[in-house]
């Protein structure tokens, strides 16, 4: 199966990150979107980890517990895959080029960076023509693209589309530009990722990602000391944490200590940005991720960074089901950004 399959006209978007299952399914409302369904499904520990299926029957389990209650109308799915499996570059080429030209440039760019192409899905898009092409090339190891897809298959559904995580990021992002009035589409946009296990930053000018770091910090961290310091197993903690049921002096202690300690691990991916890219100036920060659920944690972030900082919800442009409980949706939206680009490829159709 290629990465980059765009030719299906409506999908559900399921992400597999380390924390959960997240299913999202959106359908067009004029030229606005609707969510149709969502559902999150928290998986044990160590069942996903680094962007690989560690065990394999407990995600397939997960998966059918989700779409049991979303209830989606299509069986077609999108997923992401990423991590260090994962390889993209944007190459320059000359016009007029054909697509098995194209091809070759494209394996032996693979074969430079030492990959072996008989283990590698290989995809590429062609993104602009002026007097040059630009093509986005994007591979991954075969063996974590077939585990994803048949964890889906597996779970009785059927897998059209394999995207790569950032790029479904940017796909979610590129609507919520569209749809705020305060963001402009030639501005430089710094995305952070707060996850369980890993922040990331992409950096992006329009669709094109300009830059892109990664470090081992997530709330996690959190988890595992709500675990020390009240003796509960992961899942206790992981729920206890979700859904801030916990005594008092986790507000006070634990959850501030964190804070701190994630207003500084922000600080430093941005400044690390900054030493490679001084004159690209990021006009606005967006967070998302569970690490964005935390509460008031945009003041910390705002007084050591500085700029525009804001939470990004993919779906605030969205009319949402009445079948969807609203409050736990807003709560939930910001860990639903991969999940909610991937449903969004349903709307690509004029990219095949
Ligand atoms: N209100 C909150 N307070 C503290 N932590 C929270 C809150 N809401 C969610 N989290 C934490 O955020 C994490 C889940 O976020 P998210 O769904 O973005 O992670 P993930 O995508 O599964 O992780 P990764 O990207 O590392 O694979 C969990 O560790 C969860 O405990
Ligand atoms: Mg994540």
């Amino acid at each position: 199966m290629n990465l980059f399959n765009f030719r299906f006209n409506s999908v559900i978007g399921i992400e597999i990150s380390s924390t959960a299952i997240k299913l999202v399914e959106l359908s067009q409302i004029g030229t606005g979107f609707h969510v149709e369904s969502y559902a999150i499904e928290i998986l044990p520990e160590n069942v996903v980890k680094d962007n690989k299926i560690l065990k394999m029957d407990i995600v397939i389990d997960s998966i059918r517990r989700v779409v049991k209650r979303a209830k989606p109308r299509t069986k077609y799915t999108a997923i992401a895959v990423g991590g260090t499996a994962v390889f993209t570059k944007y190459i320059q080429m000359e016009q007029a080029l054909s697509n098995e030209e194209i091809k070759i440039q494209v394996e032996t760019e693979c074969i430079q960076n030492n990959k072996p192409l008989e283990e590698m899905n290989l995809d590429f898009q062609i993104l602009k023509s002026n007097n040059h092409i630009d093509v986005l090339i994007a591979t991954c190891e075969t063996n974590i693209v077939d585990d994803y897809s048949n964890a889906i298959k597996q779970a009785g559904l059927i897998p059209k589309i394999v995207d790569i995580d950032k790029f479904a990021l940017a796909n979610a992002l590129q609507l919520v530009i569209e749809t705020s009035p305060e963001i402009n589409n030639n501005e430089i946009i710094g995305l952070i990722d707060i996850g369980a296990t890993i922040m990331t930053i992409n950096v992006f000018y329009g669709n094109k990602i300009l830059y892109t770091d990664k470090k081992l910090f997530g709330c996690q961290q959190l988890t595992k000391q709500i675990q020390n310091h009240y003796n509960y197993n992961y899942l206790e903690a992981e729920l206890a944490q979700r859904y801030q049921n916990l005594p008092n002096d986790y507000y006070t202690d634990l959850l501030e200590t964190f804070k701190t300690n994630m207003t500084q691990q922000v600080s430093r991916i941005v400044q690390s940005y900054y030493s490679s890219h001084n004159s690209d100036k990021l006009s606005h920060l967006l967070i998302t991720g569970g690490g964005s659920s935390i509460a008031n944690i945009i003041k910390p972030i705002y007084t050591k960074v500085g700029g525009h900082v804001s939470i990004v919800n993919p779906m605030a442009s969205m009319s949402i089901a009445s079948r969807i409980n609203k409050a736990a949706l807003i709560k939930d939206a910001p860990t639903l950004m991969i999940a909610c680009g991937l449903a969004l490829r349903s709307f690509d159709e004029k990219l095949s």
